[in-house]
């Protein structure tokens, strides 16, 4: 019998780890000094670009030649630089599929709270808690537009798998956590049958109110201002979003207003809960297990939870058949009905 050698351990995932902080602040750079907007109407040498930005070439080079590196951008023979299909798709600020909005914030806000990790560790506490209403609404405030089109998507293919004009009847959309008020504007759009009720701090619903002005949709809002377990939800809706808001409740409060959502839904009510999941054994998938250290950064008692999880506080509140519904979002779609 032969026995296989092992594969030499090597520091390579070290190494390159260590500059795993690199991409996401290029990418803010060149988001911050319009590199995208600029290629958007067409390859450009590198003093054309230092002319469009007003940056310096020595500056421009570096990011520009690492964003080629990257795949982000394409440069010619002739020195000419431009957008691939995925930074002309996402990248664009100007157009509403541009995924930067996250980028946008981590040099301003998401970076200098994780610079603190370490006391944060030693501690168990966050650096400022984002579920506390002062902190949080701040922070929202400024956030939720910027986070729109990363669920706009699964938000319209939630709208048509719920098919209000195919039900031909009056709908009642719940949208909680309603920041930008994507989940709520999304269904709207889908069907004149859709009114949407749209609850969040007092600091954020003006921002929900303006984007609800510009799709043209603010004559089927109303507009709830109040934390989430004390709010008043109405009843006999027909519909409930919670978009990406468990993971800061934590799971008590998580419990609470998944119970309180199931007393404001009508027989037969949908509710939809986006979450970044984590597999039932905590094991992966590591963006789930990153944004659990990304909520012990930042809140008092946020995490991430598993499918399983999730799935028995919907039971215990009352909901069946929980479920995943496939959309192209940054995490999954979690559907259950009231019994
Ligand atoms: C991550 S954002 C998600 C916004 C939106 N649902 C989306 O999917 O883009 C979380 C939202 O929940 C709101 N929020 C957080 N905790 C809250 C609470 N206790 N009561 C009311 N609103 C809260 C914040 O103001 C923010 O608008």
């Amino acid at each position: 019998m032969t026995t296989q050698a092992a594969a030499p351990v090597t520091p390579e995932r070290i190494f390159q780890f260590a500059w795993g902080y690199v991409p996401p602040l290029i990418l803010e750079a060149a988001i911050k000094h319009r590199v995208f907007d600029v290629l958007d109407a067409g390859p450009k040498t590198i003093a054309e670009m230092c002319a469009a930005t007003g940056c310096s070439e020595r500056g421009l080079t570096a990011i520009m030649n690492a964003l080629v590196g990257l795949d982000f951008l394409a440069r010619d023979e002739a020195g000419k630089y431009s957008l691939t299909a995925e930074s002309a798709a996402f990248l664009v600020s100007t157009k509403p599929s541009f995924q930067g909005g996250l980028i946008r914030h981590c040099s301003e806000h998401l970076i200098p709270r994780w610079l603190n990790l370490n006391e944060v560790v030693a501690t168990g506490l966050p650096v400022g808690a984002v579920n506390q209403e002062t902190s949080g609404s701040e922070f929202f405030e400024k956030f939720v537009t910027d986070i729109f089109p990363m669920s706009y998507m699964p938000a319209t293919e939630l709208a048509a798998h719920l098919d209000y004009n195919g039900k031909g009847q009056p709908a009642s959309v719940l949208d909680l956590a309603a920041g930008s008020g994507v989940w709520g504007i999304a269904q709207a759009q889908s069907s004149a049958h859709v009114r949407v009720t749209a609850v969040d701090w007092p600091g954020v619903i003006p921002i929900t109110r303006n984007t609800a002005t510009r799709f043209g949709l603010i004559d089927r809002f109303t507009f709830v201002e109040g934390d989430l377990l004390t709010a008043d939800f109405g009843s006999g809706h027909t519909v409930a979003t919670l978009g990406h808001i468990l993971h800061s409740e934590g799971v008590d409060r998580s419990k609470a207003l998944l119970q309180k959502t199931h007393g404001a839904l009508g027989p037969g009510g949908t509710i939809a809960i986006q979450e970044f999941l984590v597999n039932a054994d905590r094991r992966g998938p590591v963006g789930g297990l990153f944004f659990a250290v990304n909520m012990l950064v930042n809140t008092d008692v946020g995490g991430t939870y598993s499918f399983e999880e999730i799935s028995s506080w919907l039971s215990e509140a009352g909901f069946v058949n929980a479920r995943l519904l496939e959309t192209h979002g940054p995490s999954p779609l979690i559907l259950a009905t009231k019994a």
